[in-house]
């Protein structure tokens, strides 16, 4: 489990940070905490520079009396390193540490979450402190976790990073040549002789602006840089990991990630990190699947297991353009949301407000007033007595999903570098449709990697999977073979890892198995749209047309309305060995995918959690205790859920039977065991 075998309650509490304040405030935070039932704080997230003065220097006297104040006070920690910012006096006296921007502009000391992750300064100062911390805490048992810098991000064009980029080229490809053949550098004559002669893919170089979106001239180079700034900041989280790991081997770590972040691989990453922590700021606009979804990323990227919610506001952001409130209830909703979607510890940024610098207006615990008759400290408070009382019901639970969606960072970056057919294009657009379609019906559904194997799934879906890495196209031949239903879309198919179009027809190694090939894609500017009917219902193509062909025994399910190519395919279903593979040709709209999805869980056999009325989530966890239920009003209004069987109200108690009508209240939560 997440936070370690022995712990057996929902760890609650957050980010706390009593250096920012005199010691007698320590003693009533500690009364409130209590009050609110929290069990952990996280601590020293933004200390480096008060830890280490200089080079050598480490002080750690106040960090010890918080760490002596935690404990004698019952409080769990999990432990950050601090490296999420660097002293001003290292970046005076190092430079090296400082990042340097896509248009080659040096930055100065200021920010955070900026340092160069191939300087050897940081390299060498990161990990050390890591190592002093270590050592220093290492018989507190009550540490939980380590948590390692925090929301590692953003990269750096130093000329560090230059050359540490030439290096990490050369151990890819071996040679020159096969470098040059993967850059497709015969194109405007690009030729490498020499590594030295590679520079940073950058607004220097090859990347231009366009239409607001900065875009390549060489994708295949530009992919490796991600992939290299992505392993470059995993080799400090490494670097960190190993020198804790040295001291207290037996304390799981994480580093707090966030959800769909294009610039980090998670999926590399998460085999690196003992479990998964998240931080969750959902806009005020996100409908609950977008943050459904992002839970369910979060809980994909390793293996399906629980992960902790790291962070989320228990009121409100400062960085958001509006910061509105979050409304009564609306935290406990969305706690457990993340609960039912796999999160087993639900923390808070932060325990209590700063007075000072940009974060003094974002939600806490324990806001400006200090007091503990607050809405705020009300709702805290009314949910950790909850958590207490589900005590670890469904800890460490997994979620039975029959339905997978595959997501693919190099994927994302490759579809969104391709210059052309369409800016509107957008990865995370096609994931969501999908993805939303089937949180609506709830159907559980795993968001795998193209690693991870797909054989037990009933439905695969790979919206835009523009790049089938070598070997994919057999991972899902075999899933359809064997009676899978694979459905993909517009745009897939198209290229291998380097960005390199699989010549032949579109989508290239998925073409027999989908029985179609396509001929051509037409983008359609925002406003214009052409027209399939499916069922008697007309839907919207939109963004791009997939103009295409059937081959050997595909059939033609629905045809474009309008254009030259009315009346040619853009819905199509192939049978192959035991299964079937659908090619969805064009992008649509919600109805389409709500209406298209149901048919397709009804033919393969996916069964919702339960059905339920519009606005109701209904999630399921699965451990050895049993099966527990969620039901999530995201409604306003109250709402009558119909009972499936037998259940028992986790919290309150109260019995259910079969066919019984549950009220819920809007906003409102329950959790139920399975009798
Ligand atoms: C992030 C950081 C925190 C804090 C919050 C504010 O998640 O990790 O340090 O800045 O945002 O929302
Ligand atoms: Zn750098």
């Amino acid at each position: 489990m997440a936070y370690g075998n022995n712990i057996t309650e929902i760890l609650y509490g957050g980010d706390y940070n009593p250096e920012q304040w005199p010691e007698e405030i320590w003693q009533e935070d500690m009364r409130m905490l209590k009050k609110a039932h929290i069990n952990m704080v996280t601590l020293n997230v933004f200390s480096w520079a008060a830890l280490q003065p200089d080079e050598n220097t480490y002080c750690f006297d106040k960090l010890d009396r918080i760490m002596e104040f935690v404990r004698e006070n019952g409080l769990k920690v999990c432990m950050a390193t601090s490296t999420g910012a660097h002293p001003a006096w290292m970046a005076k006296r190092h430079p090296d540490i400082l990042r340097t921007d896509a248009d080659g502009k040096k930055r100065k000391f200021g920010s955070r979450h900026n340092s160069c992750p191939n300087s050897p300064t940081y390299r060498l100062y990161a990990a050390r402190l890591a190592s002093e911390l270590a050592k220093r805490y290492k018989d507190y048992d009550n540490i939980v976790a380590w948590h390692i810098s925090n929301e590692f991000g953003g990269e750096c064009h130093c000329e560090n990073c230059e050359k540490a980029f030439r290096e990490w080229l050369k151990e890819k490809y071996g040679t020159i040549e096969e470098m040059n053949r993967c850059f497709y550098t015969d194109f405007w004559g690009h030729t490498f002789y020499d590594w030295d002669e590679v520079v940073l893919p950058n607004l220097l170089s090859e990347h231009m602006e366009w239409d607001g979106q900065e875009k390549t001239m060489f994708q295949g180079i530009s992919l490796d840089y991600r992939r290299f700034m992505s392993d470059s900041m995993m080799e400090c989280f490494k670097l960190e990991y190993d020198a804790i790991k040295k001291e207290m081997p037996d304390v799981p770590i994480t580093t707090n990630l966030m959800g769909f972040f294009k610039l980090l691989d998670y999926q590399k990453w998460a085999k690196y990190m003992d479990f998964i922590s998240w931080d969750s700021y959902p806009q005020p606009t996100d409908g609950p699947a977008v943050t459904a979804l992002n839970h369910d990323l979060m809980r994909g990227i390793k293996e399906q297991q629980s992960f902790v919610l790291m962070e989320q506001t228990p009121s409100v952001t400062n960085w958001h353009p509006y910061n509105r409130l979050k409304r009564p209830g609306e935290m406990r909703l969305l706690s457990l949301q993340a609960a039912a979607h796999g999160a087993d510890a639900i923390q808070f940024f932060q325990i209590r407000r700063g007075i000072g610098a940009c974060e003094k207006y974002h939600g806490a615990v324990i806001d400006h007033a200090g007091r503990d008759d607050t809405r705020v400290f009300r709702e805290v408070t009314a949910l950790g007595e909850e958590l207490q009382t589900l005590g670890d019901a469904f800890l460490e639970g997994r979620t039975p999903s029959e339905t997978a969606i595959v997501f693919d960072w190099d994927n994302w970056w490759a579809v969104e570098y391709s210059a052309g057919p369409s800016v509107r294009m957008k990865y995370l657009d096609a994931i969501r449709d999908y993805y939303a379609a089937a949180f609506e019906q709830n159907i559980p559904v795993d968001i795998v990697g193209v690693e991870d194997d797909i054989s037990s799934y009933k439905v695969v879906i790979a919206p835009l999977l523009y790049m089938t890495k070598t070997g994919y196209a057999d991972k899902i031949r075999a899933f359809v073979e064997q009676g899978g239903t694979f459905i993909t879309t517009y745009f897939s198919g198209i290229v291998e890892e380097h960005d390199l179009v699989l010549p032949g027809g579109y989508p290239g190694e998925l073409k027999d198995i989908l029985g179609i090939w396509v001929e051509e894609n037409d983008a359609l500017p925002e406003g214009e749209e052409n027209a399939f009917i499916y069922e008697g219902n007309q839907y919207p193509a939109d963004v791009l047309c997939d103009l295409m062909h059937l081959e050997g025994g595909a059939k033609s399910i629905s045809v474009y309305e309008k254009d030259f190519y009315q009346g040619t395919p853009v819905l199509t279903k192939n049978h192959y060995g035991q299964g079937t593979a659908y090619y969805v040709g064009t992008r649509s709209n919600a109805e389409f995918y709500r209406h298209f999805l149901k048919n397709i869980f009804q033919e393969a056999g996916v069964e919702p959690v339960m059905v339920t009325p519009e606005g109701v989530e209904a999630a399921v966890r699965e451990n050895e205790k049993g099966r527990t239920l969620f039901l999530l009003n995201h409604a306003v209004d109250s709402k009558q859920v119909v009972l499936d069987r037998n259940y028992v109200d986790l919290v309150s108690k109260k019995e259910y039977r079969a066919g019984e009508k549950l009220e819920l209240k809007g906003k409102d939560v329950v959790i139920l065991s399975a009798r």
